[in-house]
């Protein structure tokens, strides 16, 4: 892989320890790749944050990057295992904790936003069309590279913040435009909301593997749907970006390509909540995966007004979100109601069976998928109205 002058110094270790081996994990992620060049970056975002993930191990390699790495543009930071403020609210035990408040304080001396959501382009991590990034969390590269258009692969939590150090990544894969062009062609009809974009992309996720889908057939797609598609999408295959005819910013580039062809019935797509239905009765009904935009939990706000909360439920977002509710007075709904806005993580990455939790129901395909093939849970799809007539009657 060509390095410029400036890159081989870094790599010599002119420029500090965690500048050398950062780029040291780049050059070998190159060399795998057979990357011929690095480029620059606008941002990265940063994931394997909870301490039930990074461990001692990782914590002390942080440490070391720590010594004296600071990230060279925006970087923001994925979910942690509890949320920051209210943990012991939470039921999470303090050893956890001041283990998780470590791990914070680690990426906080180099310089990362802790933002904590695996929705940083909802607070401020937001980058253009065509922009380079390297961004790890497999839900929120696929809405880079759909919806935005900026570039990324699926990078690890390590890769990510090697780039965030250097402000640079290996030119591969996503990065390159030939890569981004549909192989398949699905045609569906016409998804209704949030949910049924998330089954939608279980289903599709399962038969196109790692390819880049082009849907055919939806009309109109809010960006929390195409949040739910992508989330769904990623988290069963390998699927790192998809195409909206109409819709996505790239796809009429290949609108006139012709290319195998998948077609879906309502049927096909809805068969996927007949996996997911385990005869229990959820400990926790969780909405927020990926994290709850404002839009969204508003709404869900609304259909709380005048009803009372029996089981734990629990809204995920981030801290920027929730701010934002205080505010405009959605929280104090919620918190009527007897619901929980829960930030800065999600019952996937938190430790939830330590929470006493073995029964969970959602309206999230991804957090179906991992609750029950991660944290070995007994998982109920529902619909965002289910969930709330589950909780509440
Ligand atoms: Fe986010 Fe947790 Fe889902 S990190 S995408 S809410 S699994």
């Amino acid at each position: 892989m060509y390095l410029s002058k400036e890159e081989e110094r870094m790599l010599f270790g002119e420029f500090g320890y965690a500048v050398q081996k950062a780029m040291e994990i780049l050059v070998a992620l190159g060399k795998i790749y057979d990357a011929k060049k690095l480029v620059p970056v606008t941002s990265a975002h940063i994931s394997g944050v909870s301490y039930v993930n990074v461990g001692e191990d990782g914590l002390e390699f942080l440490e070391e990057l720590a010594s004296d790495g600071r990230v060279l543009v925006k970087t923001t930071l994925n979910p942690t295992g509890m949320d920051l403020d209210r943990w012991s609210f939470m039921g999470i035990n303090r050893e956890f904790a001041e283990n998780q408040l470590r791990v914070i304080d680690v990426y906080k001396r180099m310089g990362i936003e802790i933002t904590c959501t695996c929705t940083p382009y909802l607070v401020g991590n937001a980058p253009n069309l065509g922009d380079h990034i390297a961004w790890s969390e497999s839900s929120a590269v696929v809405y880079a590279n759909s919806v935005i258009g900026a570039r990324t692969n699926r990078e690890s939590g390590i890769s990510a913040l090697a780039t965030a150090i250097t402000g640079k990544t290996p030119f591969y894969g996503l990065h390159i435009e030939e890569n981004r062009q549909p192989t398949v062609e699905v045609r569906v009809p016409q998804p209704n909301g949030e949910f049924e974009f998330a089954c939608l992309g279980i289903v599709v996720g399962r038969l196109v593997g790692d390819c880049i889908p082009l849907f055919r057939g939806i009309l109109h797609a809010e960006p929390d749907e195409l949040k739910a598609l992508g989330a769904a999408l990623a988290s069963v295959g390998g699927v790192p970006m998809f195409h909206v005819e109409g819709i996505t910013p790239e796809a009429e580039k290949y609108t006139d390509r012709t290319m195998e062809r998948l077609t879906l019935t309502h049927s096909d797509i809805m068969s996927v909540r007949e996996e997911y239905a385990d005869e229990v009765d959820p400990e926790l009904i969780f909405l927020g995966c990926p994290h709850l935009s404002l839009t969204e939990l508003k709404r869900i706000a609304l259909s709380l007004v005048k009803k009372n909360v029996r089981k734990r439920l629990w809204l995920c977002c981030s801290k920027q979100v929730k701010l934002e509710a205080d505010r405009l007075g959605i929280t104090q709904i919620v918190e009527a109601a007897g619901a929980t806005i829960v930030c800065d993580t999600c019952p996937v990455v938190a430790p939830i069976r330590d929470l006493g939790i073995s029964t969970i129901a959602t309206n999230s395909a991804k957090g179906a998928w991992y609750s029950r093939n991660l944290n070995n849970l007994s998982v109920r799809l529902l619909s965002t109205e289910e969930c709330i007539r589950e909780a509440t009657e």
